[in-house]
């Protein structure tokens, strides 16, 4: 079966059609045109996503990048696919309404029924597949879920069946990165920036930053964590050093990769205690985050070291960040396994900005 999947839930406007089938225990999904614009760059100015700015861009884009995905699959309006989806949360409300009455005016002209995907469901699918096939999967699943918005440790017991094992108490690792990122003059969107420098201290072999910061929550009896103290301790360490305007390239490299290391660490500790406390016999790791570099080797010496039996699974480059073929495919799963049937449509589909992966929302 075809779907073509619209995602606007933050700063990139997606569209993606794929073809989906089934054999045995066993999916593939073929990408059949795709077009994705980051407005990265336009939120440069503010740190951070700006929504009213995002909320315009995606309603300029997308009769474009739809077109640009359409051109790319061969095809012409009305696209030749089963059904339209849409993410309807998490995410940014205007953004994601954006994306919705998008949504909801193509399926009317196209006569296409409508359905409401989970953006962080589109993570985690898409850290599962490889080379556009899905197979070999055994449950429970662990996923660590780590972007702008969201950081959770999820057992998944089967297809959409969710229960969350810790989470960040405050904020989100992408949006520490970002903030970080920020305190030392890189610009948005800051984790690429920070490993980026991170890596030039690792392989430069630098000495140790001058700044120790905090390991948070590492030792707590659960699998919860938490950044905002981390952002803080990175604040007044950046002043106690005398301002990023006294710091050399190197001493910023040198700090980045503090930030980094402890970061990982955290995750290392609380992926240990998540994994034996759900005795998970796969680790999937997804979202914006995952394709920081050091996170994911890190995580797969110390899973391989550890828990031998565990298979990993991280997402291909490609599709860690925010796009439409992760929503298309966590779509096409629900088609395939039968959870979702093409003539009882999503009714009444609106954005929610909060949800989670928890069963309530699925
Ligand atoms: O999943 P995503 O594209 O958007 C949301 O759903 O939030 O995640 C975006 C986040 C941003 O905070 C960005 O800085 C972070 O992912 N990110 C990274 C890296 N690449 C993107 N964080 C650390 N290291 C990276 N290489
Ligand atoms: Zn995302």
């Amino acid at each position: 079966m075809r779907v073509l999947a619209i995602e606007t839930s933050c700063d990139e406007t997606g569209v993606a059609i794929l073809e989906g089938s089934s054999f045995a225990d066993s999916f593939s999904f073929t990408v059949l045109g795709e077009a994705l614009l980051s407005q990265a760059e336009l939120h440069r100015d503010y740190g951070g996503v700006y929504p009213t700015l995002a909320k315009r861009e995606h309603e300029k884009n997308l009769p474009t990048i739809l077109a640009e995905a359409l051109k790319k699959a061969g095809m012409k309006e009305p696209a030749d696919v089963d059904a339209i989806i849409v993410t309807s949360g998490p995410g940014l409300e205007p953004a994601l309404w954006t994306g919705i009455t998008f949504a909801q005016d193509l399926a009317k002209k196209w006569k296409k029924p409508l359905f409401a995907s989970n953006h962080m469901e589109g993570h985690f699918v898409a850290s599962l597949v490889q080379d556009g096939l899905l197979s070999g999967i055994s449950f429970p699943i662990l996923a660590l879920l780590v972007s702008g918005g969201h950081s959770e440790f999820i057992r998944v017991d089967d297809w959409f069946r969710y229960s969350i094992v810790g989470q960040t108490l405050d904020d989100a690792v992408g949006e520490c990165f970002d903030k970080v990122a920020r305190m030392l003059g890189l610009q948005y969107p800051g984790g690429p920036e920070i490993s980026r420098l991170a890596k030039h201290a690792r392989d430069s072999d630098l000495p140790q930053s001058t700044a120790a910061l905090p390991r948070p929550m590492i030792h707590t009896d659960n699998c919860d964590i938490s950044f905002s103290g981390l952002k803080t301790a990175a604040l007044y360490a950046l002043r106690d050093m005398g301002g990023i305007e006294t710091l050399s390239e190197n001493d910023k490299a040198a700090f980045a990769r503090e930030f980094e290391d402890s970061v990982a660490e955290v995750f290392v500790h609380k992926a240990r205690r998540a994994l034996v406390e759900t005795g998970a016999s796969m680790f999937a790791l997804g979202g914006g985050v995952a394709a920081n570099k050091h996170l994911r080797e890190v995580l797969a010496d110390t899973i391989t070291k550890d828990f031998p039996d565990v298979e990993i699974r991280v997402p291909d480059p490609s599709l860690t960040g925010d796009n439409a073929v992760m929503i298309a495919q966590a779509a096409l799963l629900h088609f395939l396994i039968g959870d979702w049937k093409l003539d009882r449509p999503h009714a009444d589909i609106k954005a929610n900005g909060n949800l989670s992966l928890e069963p309530s929302d699925i």
